[in-house]
């Protein structure tokens, strides 16, 4: 799978004069109502109007440069030179990370999901190159730093959508499995993997009782980085390859993204490859329970109890609510780990979605510090997160009549609470963690129709993990 493509270039004033052929350049004024193409000295410049100045902020920053590279490319614009100091020249920008924020943009602003298609005649119209021109050596030191580390974690983002984009029927569990398998070839990162034979030595039921109904074996993925001193921190992430609600099954439209339900998967294991290529002085442990959830004969049934891998007996009451199964599992048996801390990345459920719209990810935990400092983390790095409570008063919620608890909220309304109900079961198995944090990146799944991206697999969550890894 392809990594990043976008040369990005940066010059000093003076030589950028000898070596301009070819570049369009931009310049940003005020005045111009929207972008356009005009020649002035003989030169092609694409005029970007910026709107109001004072009010550009980091969060509009980023959209505005993956704007620009929207721009150029829907003007057959293939190479860009733009001038530093004037793309960063806004009294209320905090100008810290910007390289590493530019490059992350430009990138994941390029991404398409082409899989499927043929390529066009006239070729796809991806920007190639941007120069940036500086005017002060030490400031372009600087960003080339910010820009090499932006340039690693947005290749694994876009990594991450592309698996993410990819149909249910092509990559499965098992398909998933030989992915990484190749992906981390010659990297310092180690497989194993949990066949639904070890699966049931260990009674790894709820991952099980998930992938019963699908032709598919499950699996489940381990990861292991080790470079540090300190207790491993663990990152687990929903890996259902296709969500079709089991026998509860999904109406249409609801399936056509299941594709995506991996997206916690791909989410963690992209972050684990960047923590990788950053050669971050940590031990990080990836769990992905690996599952489709398909409805046939052999299926888990509603009114179904499970017994899960720490012995706790779950009552089926939604088959869909399938994620938190497989979750549960995995978070119990990170245990073994001794984890300093845990965090649990999945496309959870639709009511987080109906919360926040396409714009912010669920964070759910009980350690207070540590939601202040994500929520801190993910201003920073655009992976925007918004607390939900997870009260004791809650608990009670899932209590089950038949098993020790049951996996939805029986005495609710369709969707009432119900991401909170979701974090609040997981909870349940990850208690024993003074560290335990879940995010809920169903929001988050595809991009928003805001943002300058192309549709489908938005890669949440990876540069605020990383940055929660490094910090
Ligand atoms: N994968 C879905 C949640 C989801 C929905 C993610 C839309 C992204 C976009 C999850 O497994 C699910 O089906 N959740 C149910 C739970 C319900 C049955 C309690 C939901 O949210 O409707
Ligand atoms: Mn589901
Ligand atoms: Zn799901």
């Amino acid at each position: 799978m392809k990594k990043a493509m976008v040369k990005i270039k940066l010059v000093l004033e003076e030589q950028s004069q000898k070596s301009r052929a070819g570049f369009v350049k931009v310049k940003f004024n005020e005045k111009i109502k929207q972008s356009r193409m005009c020649k002035i000295d003989g030169r092609n410049v694409l005029e970007v109007k910026i709107g109001k100045p004072n009010e550009m902020n980091r969060r509009k920053w980023i959209v505005f440069c993956r704007g620009l590279v929207q721009v150029a490319k829907s003007n057959g614009i293939e190479r860009l030179e733009v001038a530093w100091d004037r793309l960063t020249n806004f009294k209320n920008l905090e100008q810290d990370d910007l390289g590493q924020l530019f490059a992350e943009a430009v990138e994941m602003a390029n991404y398409e999901f082409r899989k499927y298609k043929k390529k066009p005649k006239e070729g796809w119209g991806d920007i190639k190159e941007v120069k940036l021109v500086f005017s002060d050596e030490k400031v372009k030191r600087q960003i080339n730093k910010e820009i090499k580390k932006g340039l690693s974690v947005v290749s694994w983002v876009n990594y991450a959508r592309e698996l993410a984009n990819i149909s249910g029927g092509d990559l499965t569990p098992i398909g998933l499995v030989k992915e990484i398998r190749k992906i981390i070839k010659g990297r310092d990162i180690k497989m194993k993997v949990l066949g639904e034979k070890e699966m049931k030595k260990i009674g790894m039921n709820g991952v099980l009782a998930v992938g019963r109904g699908s032709g598919e074996q499950s699996q489940f993925i381990i990861l292991e980085y080790k470079n540090g001193a300190g207790k491993p921190i663990v990152l687990v992430g929903k890996g259902v390859t296709f969500d079709s609600g089991g026998i509860d099954t999904k109406p249409h439209p609801h399936g056509l993204e299941m594709m995506m339900d991996m997206s916690g998967a791909s989410s963690v294991l992209a972050t684990l490859l960047a923590v990788n290529d950053l050669q971050l002085k940590k031990n990080v442990i990836v769990l992905i329970p690996a599952v489709e959830n398909m409805p046939s004969g052999s299926s888990m049934r509603p009114g179904d109890v499970i017994k899960m891998y720490n012995g706790v007996n779950v009552e089926i009451g939604h088959t869909d609510a399938e994620g938190r199964l497989i979750l549960a599992d995995a978070l119990a048996y990170a245990k073994k780990f001794k984890p300093g801390m845990v965090v649990d990345v999945a496309t959870l459920t639709g009511a987080s979605l109906v919360a926040l719209g396409t714009k912010a990810n669920a964070l759910m935990t009980r350690n207070d510090d540590l939601a202040k400092r994500i929520e801190k983390l993910a201003e920073r790095t655009g992976d925007y997160v918004w607390r939900l409570p997870l009260w004791e008063e809650y608990e009670g919620d899932i209590a089950g009549e038949r098993g020790d608890i049951a996996n939805i909220n029986t005495k609710a309304k369709p969707g009432e609470g119900s991401t909170i109900t979701a974090g609040i079961f997981l909870w349940n198995f990850a208690k024993e963690y003074d560290k335990w944090v879940h995010l809920d990146i169903a929001p988050r799944m595809t991009a928003d129709s805001n943002e300058q991206l192309a549709k489908g697999a938005a890669g949440p969550a990876i540069r605020l993990l990383i940055e929660l890894l490094e910090k």
